[in-house]
């Protein structure tokens, strides 16, 4: 019997009754613990990770208030025909089109709509559908070679040696097989005991714990997500002199998808926020364990905390904003927002650049983002040749990349293989990083370091219809398997660059 409340629904084939206010997101995730539907930007309906089918059609369950819902069939990904929801996960863990998994869940969901149509893997309605979601981790690419495997068998692969090349392209460790693409990756939140206490940030620097999610944000008061009508434009002035190249760039959000979350029980060990990798140094430095740790042994309960997509843009680190010139024989002068390890970074590709570390009011930064301040360095120095060349980070292996109207080119040396899909998709989610970081992405940030743009949509993630064909050679050389994906991504970065023409600041083309 529901109350006046109370809105019936039928969640994958079962009859439930849930809170008349609120999103059907809210609902699924905190009232029923269906955790198939996945909170990337929850409430900005922006990033198309919460994507359910409302009687059979996709809509995003985050801006979707339960009060319209009555009588109405909900499906999650979880409420899939088992076969169908396997041929799924086979054909993401086929192409390497998950890394993470937090978007894949609610992009299967669209793309089974399109299966059910009849739509054919090369009608570009497929890559249309992905407007309506963001990943971070993949390229796009491989996403769309899923659409195209759906229901082809798949080879046998080496589970350990594939998780092995994720750790180490990723650099924390991370599941790799056909559950990760189903949304079961090691999400940290989704692994938190029911009936846990929930923190969320106050906005003073404290924290709100409450018995939901849901009241602890209403306690804290909802900060809106908005894009700013102002430019992402490099807080940096030049060094004084005259560069054959010079260099300006922005605050780049890291843009991961699943928001920083960690829970621990009183007196226990609180749960890693590196759960699943595919934050790429985002998260790297995250004091999310010892915030749980502390307020559980204060309140003696187990105790969430849950970062919202605004919260994580105001606290979680940037990529360092530059500012540099320099000379055709590696000599010049960078000027960088002070981090801790940026000088060092840098100085491991360009030994004869002076570093200036200078303060800048903004938003906090971090040398652990991918590739910080030396794929700077090595684009500013590319420029000043004119050529790309050979680009080996610390510690890394060795890429090569060509970019023209067409297509990103690049050959890859790493080491042993391990697992050639898993190399090959986070090459491919490298280049399309560096060629998103280069063209499109950068966020706003006020003369008092206040950030303005807070919707996920305003880091300039490049979308699947905008991002050229992506091309991995992968130089099989044995030896010691190292990371390859950080010099793909610092090398398509210089070559995007050169193909721009040079142009004195980025994001080049926004
Ligand atoms: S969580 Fe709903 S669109 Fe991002
Ligand atoms: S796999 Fe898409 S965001 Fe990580």
């Amino acid at each position: 019997m529901t109350t006046p409340r109370q809105v019936p629904l039928v969640v994958d084939g079962t009859a439930v009754s849930v809170d008349a206010d609120g999103t059907l997101l809210a609902a699924l995730r905190e009232q029923l613990d269906v955790r198939a539907a996945k909170a990337g930007c929850s409430p900005q309906g922006q990033c198309g990770c919460c994507t359910v089918m409302i009687d059979g059609q996709p809509r995003v369950g985050c801006v979707t208030p339960v009060r319209r819902l009555a009588g109405r069939e909900i499906t999650t990904i979880a409420g899939l025909d088992d076969e169908v929801r396997r041929a799924w996960g086979e054909a993401f863990f086929a192409t390497g089109g998950s890394q993470c998994g937090y978007c894949t869940p609610g992009i299967i969901m669209r793309f089974e709509r399109l299966r059910r149509d009849g739509i054919a893997p090369d009608d570009p309605l497929v890559a249309r559908a992905l407007h309506a979601h963001l990943c971070r981790c993949t390229g796009w690419q491989t996403v769309l070679d899923a659409y195209a495997a759906y229901g082809k068998a798949a080879d046998g692969r080496d589970i350990a040696a594939a998780e092995q090349r994720a750790l180490i392209e990723g650099r924390s460790p991370q599941a790799v097989g056909p559950n990760v693409a189903l949304g079961a990756g090691n999400f940290a939140d989704e692994s938190a005991p029911s009936g846990a206490l929930v923190a969320v940030p106050d906005g003073q620097g404290g924290w709100v714990v409450a018995e939901t999610l849901p009241e602890a944000r209403q306690a804290a008061g909802k900060v809106q997500g908005r894009r700013s009508t102002v430019k992402a434009t490099p807080p940096l002035e030049l060094p004084a002199g005259e560069w054959t190249a010079s260099l300006r760039t922005s605050w780049v959000e890291p843009a991961y998808l699943e928001t920083d979350a960690s829970w621990c029980e009183p007196g226990g060990e609180p749960r890693s926020v590196l759960g699943t990798g595919g934050a790429f140094g985002g998260k790297v430095e995250s004091r999310l364990g010892e915030v749980a740790r502390r307020l559980a042994d204060e309140h003696d309960r187990a105790v969430r905390v849950v970062l919202s997509r605004e919260d994580v843009v105001r606290v979680g680190p940037k990529r360092p904003p530059v500012a540099g010139g320099a000379h055709p024989g590696g000599t010049g002068c960078i000027t960088v927002a002070r981090t801790a390890g940026i000088a060092e970074a840098i100085h491991a590709v360009a030994p004869h650049l002076t570093v200036e570390e200078v303060d800048v009011v903004g938003p906090p930064t971090s040398a652990a983002l991918r590739a910080a301040g030396w794929a700077e360095a090595v684009a500013l120095l590319a420029g000043a040749r004119g050529e790309v060349g050979t680009v080996q980070g610390p510690g890394t292996g060795r890429a090569e990349a060509e970019v023209d109207d067409g297509a990103i080119r690049v050959r890859v040396a790493c080491g042993d293989v391990l697992d050639e899909v898993v190399l090959r998709s986070y090459c491919i989610g490298a280049a399309h990083m560096g060629y998103s970081w280069v063209t499109s992405e950068g966020i706003a940030v006020g003369d008092d370091g206040e950030i303005h743009d807070l919707t996920i949509r305003s880091f300039g993630v490049v979308r699947a219809t905008e991002t050229p064909r992506i091309e991995i050679e992968i130089d099989p050389t044995p030896g010691e398997p190292v990371n390859g994906s950080d010099a793909v991504f610092a090398a398509v970065a210089a070559a995007t660059w050169l193909h721009r023409g040079v142009p004195p600041s980025w994001p080049t083309d926004r």
